[in-house]
């Protein structure tokens, strides 16, 4: 059984479908040990204790740059044995420190189609203003391992959305999360748990 580790920084509806799927049974070979918020008194941390997840905070405000705050995230990984860490709404870039103890043994779920509307300042409500402002017809979701490029690591799954005249960011979000967000990162995280993914030279194959 895998330890899944899931690193929080909100609301938490991603950390809620992983949830949904572990208790529905559709995430074979893993399960939730531990939920790492970066900020206190978010809802993700309500939603782990619901479930009877363990919760830690390690707040980035008490760290005084991304190297002491990576050490401290990777002291705890390592704490939890992680065999899986998942990005779920974790608004925290972290060093490469904590990438290269976890290769290709952590994911992040992006809220566009990577390559567009990604990498640094791109992240929550901002991605969609910005796919609203180009005006694409088709935008979505992305799950992809992290490597030490913001958003630029191998790509697992993906998932397009329609783009719907009238809609404000936040009406687009919404979509994005019920149509793509929600289904393709607890698929991701079971593909990883029953060791159907393989990387190489950056490409992901399923089996
Ligand atoms: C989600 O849309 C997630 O894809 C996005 O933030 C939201 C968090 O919602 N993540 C990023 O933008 C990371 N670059 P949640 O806390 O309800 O899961």
């Amino acid at each position: 059984m895998k330890n899944i580790v899931v690193l929080v920084s909100g609301g938490g509806t991603n950390l809620q479908a992983l949830i949904d799927a572990q208790e529905s049974g559709s995430i074979q070979g893993g399960r939730i040990t531990c939920v790492i918020s970066s900020k206190p008194g978010v809802y993700a941390l309500e939603r782990a204790k619901n479930h009877d997840i363990k919760t830690r905070v390690i707040a980035r405000k008490e760290f005084a740059d991304s190297v002491e705050y990576s050490k401290a995230i990777l002291e705890a990984l390592n704490e939890e044995k992680a065999d899986l860490v998942v990005y779920a709404g974790f608004m925290t870039i972290l060093d490469e420190l904590v990438v290269k103890a976890y290769p290709n043994k952590m994911m992040n779920v992006h809220p566009a189609l990577i390559p567009s509307f990604c990498g640094k300042g791109y992240y929550g409500l901002r991605v969609h203003e910005e796919a609203l402002k180009k005006g694409v017809k088709l935008t979505g979701a992305t799950v992809h391992f992290v490597t030490e490029v913001c958003d630029g690591g191998p790509i697992i799954l993906q998932k397009a959305v329609e783009v719907q005249s009238g809609d404000t960011p936040e009406v687009l979000q919404k979509r994005v999360m019920e149509q793509a967000e929600w289904k393709i990162l607890p698929q991701a995280v079971s593909l990883f748990c029953e060791d159907r993914l393989t990387v190489k030279d950056d490409i992901v194959y399923i089996s």
